[in-house]
């Protein structure tokens, strides 16, 4: 992706969209703060792409650490190409060829790989973007990206209670991305005691079906962001079957057993152990979707850091998870002066199966008008 050249058309449609639009203030881009009363847990969110930027947790000597990568600044966020933090979508993982039939009509999506179709896109060239109506300005700010490279609207920020919360708001318009239909997004980070972070994500079909699979694409590393690679964490995934792919990371559509193969992770297992014996796309490392065990809301992965003790179970209702270990991270710059390389993180991105919609054997992944999405995750830390 040409990234670099994404930043000054970007941040300049930052700005128009605050100039243009009733109720700016709500949209202005910020980093709110979500803190537990002890003052020793902590993350820190911002509605640029509803992004998951820090996780604050302590180890058992009170030794708090920054369980998240992520980059100081929104500039980088904006810039960045690894997700870190981001809330993913319309449909988060791949879609075969970008294409997909719904009720017998075909749709065709923007592709991300290869040729950059954003560049294009964000060139103001012959028109006055003052003159623009917001749709058009909506319009020219989707990148191949989706959710995760736009201003979502701050609903509710209620930092001082128990619980607190935040509530971002996006509205994706039909045709977004090449998607069918107006969907109403919604996303809450919520803290609760002792050591408890949720996500909360809906959508609202309003008019037509589409498919929805939204994704937090936080990348954990439990004895500190920049600390070295994860490849000593424990990590177990309560899965008994993954969806095989292609060289080009499609799913063969096959759902097949983890047993005997270095993706079976169902007995707590160091994530290094086998590492070297998978690879998705080309990289060396786990990138792969299991299909979780059991229905409705349910225990998905279990992971601890030994060095620190600090520890994270994940509960999600979601039909799958993806296990992604940083296979294509390298000397990216991140928060702190810390500089990220290649197994430096690993995601637990709980998911629809990828490419659900050209899949009639995966869970369905179509909201149907007047449906709702409904996604729920529970990070509890300990240590
Ligand atoms: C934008 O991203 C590119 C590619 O990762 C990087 O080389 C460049 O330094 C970044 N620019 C800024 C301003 O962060
Ligand atoms: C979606 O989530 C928001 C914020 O948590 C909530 O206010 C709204 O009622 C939810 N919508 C549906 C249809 O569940």
């Amino acid at each position: 992706m040409a990234r670099a050249a994404l930043l000054l058309p970007v941040a300049l449609l930052l700005c128009l969209a605050l100039a243009g639009s009733a109720g700016a203030e709500r949209k202005m881009v910020g980093v709110y703060e979500l803190k537990n009363k002890k003052g020793d847990f902590s993350i820190k969110v911002t509605n640029w792409g509803a992004t998951l930027m820090s996780v604050i947790v302590p180890d058992s000597e009170g030794n708090l650490a920054d369980v998240v990568l992520g980059y100081d600044t929104i500039a980088e966020y904006v810039n960045g190409s690894s997700y870190f933090g981001a809330l993913v979508g319309r449909v988060a993982n791949r879609v075969a060829k970008g294409r997909f039939v719904l009720d017998g009509k075909a749709y065709h999506l923007y592709s991300n790989d290869g040729k950059n179709a954003l560049h294009g896109r964000l060139s103001f060239s012959g028109s006055s973007p003052s003159r623009m109506d917001h749709d058009v300005i909506a319009s020219l700010m989707i990148s191949p990206s989706g959710f995760s490279k736009v201003i979502w609207t701050v609903k509710e920020y209620v930092p001082d209670c128990d619980s607190p919360y935040i509530t971002f708001y996006y509205h994706s318009f039909d045709g977004e991305q090449g998607f069918p239909g107006d969907l109403d997004v919604y996303v809450t980070y919520r803290l609760s005691s002792p050591y408890e972070l949720s996500l909360h994500m809906n959508a609202t079909a309003l008019d037509k079906a589409t498919p929805v699979n939204l994704v937090n694409h936080a990348y954990w590393n439990l004895a500190g962001h920049g600390s070295g690679d994860v490849l000593g964490h424990l990590i177990q995934v309560f899965a008994s079957e993954y969806t095989p792919v292609d060289s080009s990371m499609i799913p063969t559509g096959q759902i097949a057993g983890v047993a005997g193969t270095p993706y079976d992770l169902r007995r707590l297992t160091p994530l290094g152990s086998r590492i070297n014996l998978v690879s998705g796309g080309g990289a060396a490392g786990y990138d792969v979707n299991y299909a979780v065990h059991g229905e409705g809301f349910t225990q998905v992965a279990f992971l601890r850091d030994t060095a620190s003790g600090r520890a994270m179970e994940l509960w999600a209702n979601q039909p799958g998870v993806q296990l992604y270990t940083s296979n294509w991270l390298k000397d990216e710059k991140g928060k702190d002066g810390k500089v990220y390389q290649k197994h430096a993180a690993l995601c637990l991105e709980t998911q629809a199966f990828p490419d659900a919609v050209n899949h009639p054997n995966f869970p369905s992944e179509i909201v149907r008008p007047g449906g709702v999405y409904s996604h729920d995750m529970l990070l509890k830390f300990s240590s």
